[in-house]
């Protein structure tokens, strides 16, 4: 027996999004991305361990075994394999995660459940390695896990390098930089998502027109968005992060046949937002959307009632978020 190690890690809200491949084996992205770690109400715990007298490995999520042959699962765990050749680790591994996350709360845990398989497997295999070094093995699992093995505001940087060692999540500023920002999650539907991001976003780079656009600016806005959060400039950063998600979705509509997350309780919501933005007189809410329906708003300490009140007129709105140090 190798080892044995238990570790979690929480899911990350981008706001600079990660939509396109230039590796679709190695998991690298065509563009950089931006988010934030998410606290301990998304939270996946998984223990990883190497025994010596286990035939095949074996991994059970939220107490169910899961099926290691199926093509979804066994790409997803490429990283285990990766790890084990690395420390040079024959036995086969015991896997038990479990996924702290609000109950059909319609968020995928993928990125918190990559992140912290990599974490464990390095550490039951007993690597010692830096959390951009970490994110590497994440991102081979699901690319938005690289972001979730750091804390605080992350980018994961894009690379050059064919073999993607140069692929890997940086912080750029730890959660205490901004400890008034929030994120309330708003539940607009709890089921599963028609297409998975992976082949949407395969299907975005090759059909879509406005998506090479996309890659034109997406840098620049990459630099103007960490110039906001350093500045805590909550204007500049919700007018962006609001653009972004659109953008983002844009190019997911112009995509054939067209691929559509958003419903009509999403579109009510964001001019909900705007209402309460032009109320307001200025920005205090930003709202941002992945691959689904369900709404994440960035906002601040102060103007969590607000928004919650807003959201509880279209849905129960769910958990309110803060930034996960680690
Ligand atoms: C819309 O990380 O789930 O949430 O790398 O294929 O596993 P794979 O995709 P995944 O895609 C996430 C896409 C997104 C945007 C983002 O989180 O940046």
């Amino acid at each position: 027996m190798k080892g044995i190690a238990t570790c979690e890690a929480t899911a990350n809200i981008a706001v600079i999004k990660y939509w396109g491949k230039r590796d679709d084996e190695l998991i690298l992205p065509k563009n950089s991305s931006l988010s934030f770690t998410m606290d301990e109400q998304l939270k996946t715990r998984t223990t990883v361990m190497f025994l010596q007298d286990l035939k095949e490995d074996e991994f059970w999520l939220n107490g169910k075994k899961m099926d290691l042959k199926e093509k979804e699962i066994a790409e997803r765990m490429k990283q285990l394999d990766i790890i084990r050749k690395r420390a040079e680790i024959n036995e086969k591994a015991l896997i038990v995660s479990i996924n702290c996350f609000p109950t059909a709360a319609g968020f995928a845990s993928s990125a918190a459940g990559l992140a912290a398989l990599a974490i464990a497997t390095l550490k039951a295999a007993d690597l010692n390695l830096s959390g951009s070094e970490t994110s590497i093995f994440a991102r081979i699992g699901s690319g938005s896990a690289s972001r979730s093995v750091l804390g605080g505001f992350v980018e994961w940087r894009k690379g050059e390098k064919d073999d993607g060692s140069d692929s890997i999540a940086v912080q750029i500023a730890p959660a205490s930089h901004w400890p008034e920002l929030r994120n309330v999650i708003g539940i607009v539907d709890a089921g599963k998502k028609k297409i998975s991001s992976r082949a949407g976003m395969k299907q975005t780079i090759a059909t879509s027109f406005l998506y090479p656009a996309r890659m034109q600016y997406i840098e620049k806005v990459i630099e103007e968005m960490k110039k906001a959060v350093i500045a805590k400039d909550f204007q500049k950063f919700g007018e962006i992060t609001m653009r972004e998600s659109s953008d983002m979705h844009a190019v997911m509509l112009d995509t054939w046949p067209p691929i559509m997350y958003l419903n009509n309780i999403s579109r009510e919501i964001i001019y909900a937002v705007h209402e309460l933005n032009s109320i307001e007189g200025k920005i205090i809410a930003a709202y941002t959307f992945d691959a689904g329906p369900n709404v994440h708003i960035y906002t601040t300490a102060e103007n969590v009632a607000r928004v919650q009140k807003m959201l509880q007129e279209y849905r129960k709105c769910c958990k309110v978020l803060k930034v996960f140090k680690r």
